[in-house]
């Protein structure tokens, strides 16, 4: 019988991303705020790093180059965008995609060692179920981090809501710090990663009403939210 239900909605719409090549395109978009948030990983040579919601790849990619004696594993919800990236990645040894949601990650306990999930935490059906699942699949001691351009503290992303074909959280930072400690994180902290990069004079897009809301936007930054998984009591 056929998959009904949020997550075949969620295939759907991002398989239709996908074939428009919006996977690719998102790299340049999320570089200014994904490197700083790199910086503040502190990735080993030896991690075991989970990407949830990958898209096609680009960041696990880079992540692995980041990793060269530990091994990076990307998720999605999206059948073709896991297509796209392990076209893209074949001749890397130490990533592999894995179709599957973030509230049921086709992982072991205790598999990583960091994890991170860029632009893609705020479409998770339960973002409560998907943190959860994150905490199961990590180390005692790594370290999640969602960061995200969609958050009910920056007022000029608000209007995005209405754009979007699937149904979207729009929280509080607050609110995503409270979803990581009742998850049982540890460390819990939330800050802002303003996009430094360089906005257009003019904008003709759909996301923002002119350049000055977008670069408004950006110096607001993209909501960072990290924990740590501590010990077992
Ligand atoms: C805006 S894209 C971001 C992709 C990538 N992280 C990047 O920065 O380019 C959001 C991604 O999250 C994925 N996604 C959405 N909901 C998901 C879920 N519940 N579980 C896993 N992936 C999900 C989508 O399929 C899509 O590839």
């Amino acid at each position: 019988m056929a998959e009904t239900g949020p997550d075949q909605y969620l295939r759907e719409e991002f398989n239709r991303w996908a074939e428009a090549g919006r996977g690719e395109g998102m790299e340049e978009h999320h570089v200014p705020i994904v490197e700083p948030t790199l910086a503040l990983m502190d990735l080993q040579p030896t991690d075991r790093v989970l990407d949830v919601g990958c898209g096609t790849g680009w960041l696990a990619r880079r992540l692995a180059a980041s990793v060269p004696r530990g091994q990076v594993v990307g998720i999605d919800v999206s059948d073709e965008m896991i297509r796209r990236a392990q076209l893209a990645s074949a001749d890397i040894p130490n990533v592999k995609f894995l179709e599957g949601s973030a509230e049921q990650i086709p992982a072991p306990d205790d598999s990583f060692t960091q994890a991170l999930s860029v632009e893609s935490a705020y479409y998770w059906p339960s973002p409560e179920r998907g943190v959860a699942e994150i905490f199961r699949v990590l180390c005692t001691g790594g370290s999640a981090w969602i960061l995200i351009n969609y958050y009910r503290d920056n007022p000029y992303c608000h209007q995005w809501g209405a754009l979007y074909l699937i149904p979207a959280h729009l929280r509080w930072a607050e609110e995503w710090v409270s979803v990581f400690c009742q998850a049982g994180f540890v460390e819990v902290t939330h800050r802002r990663i303003p996009d430094l990069s360089a906005t257009p004079e003019v904008y003709t897009g759909q996301w923002f009403r002119d350049a000055d809301q977008m670069r408004q936007f950006k110096a607001q930054g993209a909501l960072l939210i990290s924990g740590r998984k501590p010990p077992r009591a």
